[in-house]
């Protein structure tokens, strides 16, 4: 089975080609980040117009990549949700069409889900069950994973996603959009002793976050502060060791709670250094194994969708003619 996978939910057009028999055969992304960056942050219908821009060019380019031809593919995959509706419907027309046009079978696939089965690709995985740390832009989640589509929500942001906070706090420490890998390369340089943020949620039972009050509280130490570079690192390091020292201590729990030592993470956030070097540290305790997928399959892409729509199309699932895109969609209602 020879599956194309369109992912369009956000700033990214990814597009590959899995298969059952060979794998990966190639991947291709055209990232937004520069259309956005002037605005700090995405702009839906900029998003929704580059992605029609891109999307066919792209399509072919993958093939080109694979060595392999439109009327070689046995199923298309695109992301149905969760994300930006406009973004949302060029994926889906797209896929949707040119699958009817093809006669094969197509797939909507859930944005969260491809994220968390991208791990699964590499040469190392994690067996059935496992628990999952999502953490992407939009979503923070922590599930246990019986196995595919079998999913138990055991904790979630109460309010901003990690990727969010990170986005947020750096836009307010005046660094550029996306905010993630610049205010995890400023904190390597700040000393983490001159402030100390609050680990929110951890001194109460169960496993939900809560990310919106520590960029409250970087604003407020930096309005207090004389505002210079070292400054600027320090905050950046206060409140990076916050949110990875949360998410250490909420593993931990997780892992306590339910007796599972082997931890998948995945989603843009999965891709911080100081979160990977804390986790391998914290499993390496329990004895257990952390799983991650590689760099460019952290954020978004179009392999994972491919993947998990190769995945849901073995198993029989398809998308009638009459689906419709869901911008909000929980992983547990698959
Ligand atoms: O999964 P993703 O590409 O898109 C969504 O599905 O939301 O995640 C994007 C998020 C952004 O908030 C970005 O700032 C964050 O992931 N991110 C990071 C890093 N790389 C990306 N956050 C912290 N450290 C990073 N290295
Ligand atoms: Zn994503």
């Amino acid at each position: 089975m020879r599956i194309l996978g369109i992912e369009t939910s956000c700033d990214e057009t990814g597009i590959a080609i899995y298969d059952g028999e060979n794998g990966l055969m190639g991947h291709q992304l055209f990232s937004q980040i520069d259309l956005h960056k002037q605005y700090g942050g995405v702009v839906p219908e900029l998003a929704s117009r580059d992605h029609v821009r891109r999307i066919l060019p792209l399509i072919q380019s993958c093939l080109d990549e694979a060595g392999t031809k439109l009327i070689d593919l046995s199923g298309i995959a695109y992301t149905e949700g969760p994300g930006l509706m406009g973004a949302l419907l060029v994926g889906t027309t797209v896929g949707r069409s040119l699958a009817y046009a093809l006669s094969i079978p197509a797939v909507g696939v859930h944005h969260m889900e491809a994220h968390l089965l991208a791990p699964l690709m590499e040469d190392e995985v994690a067996e059935f069950p496992f628990l999952a740390l999502l953490v992407s832009g939009g979503h923070t989640q922590l599930v246990k994973v019986m196995s595919m589509g079998e999913y138990e929500l055991l904790g979630e942001s109460v309010d901003d996603a990690a990727g969010e906070a990170f986005d947020k706090t750096a836009k307010m420490l005046g660094l550029p959009y996306p905010g993630g890998p610049a205010i995890s390369e400023l904190a390597e340089k700040g000393n983490s002793e001159r402030f100390r943020f609050p680990r929110p949620m951890t001194d109460r039972a169960g496993l939900d976050f809560s990310f919106s009050g520590l960029k409250t509280f970087a604003l407020n130490t930096f309005q207090k502060e004389v505002k210079n570079e070292q400054t600027k690192a320090d905050i950046a390091r206060a409140f990076v060791d916050a949110v990875i020292d949360t998410f250490l201590i909420k593993c931990r729990r997780a892992m306590e709670d339910t007796g599972l030592n082997q931890l998948v993470v995945a989603g843009g956030v999965s891709a911080n250094k100081q979160l990977r070097e804390g986790l391998h540290k914290l499993m390496d305790e329990y004895g257990g194994k952390v799983y991650f997928p590689r760099p460019a399959f952290c954020t978004d892409n179009g392999a994972m969708i491919a993947y998990c729509g190769y995945l849901r199309l073995v198993r029989g699932d398809t998308n009638s003619l009459d689906f419709q895109p869901k911008p909000r969609w929980s992983m547990l209602d698959l």
